[in-house]
């Protein structure tokens, strides 16, 4: 996948979301793992508009 910034708010790429998901390998669903990302990234507390681009990313990469 390629590596842009999907937060522009927090400047957080899919390389970042991806290393955040790595550090726990399991989760039960992709929204459990959008509030991981979401904790050690802070993306998506800005202005929320990234919140789909983010499950998306978080759902191709758990794939
Ligand atoms: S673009 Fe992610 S919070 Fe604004």
């Amino acid at each position: 996948m390629e590596n842009k910034i999907i937060c522009n708010c927090k400047q957080v790429s899919v390389a970042d979301i991806e290393k955040a998901l790595h550090e726990h390998e399991h989760f039960a669903s992709v929204e459990k793992a959008f509030e991981e990302v979401q904790m050690v990234t802070h993306c998506s507390t800005g202005c929320g508009g990234c919140h789909a681009k983010v499950l998306d990313v978080i759902s191709e990469l758990m794939a």
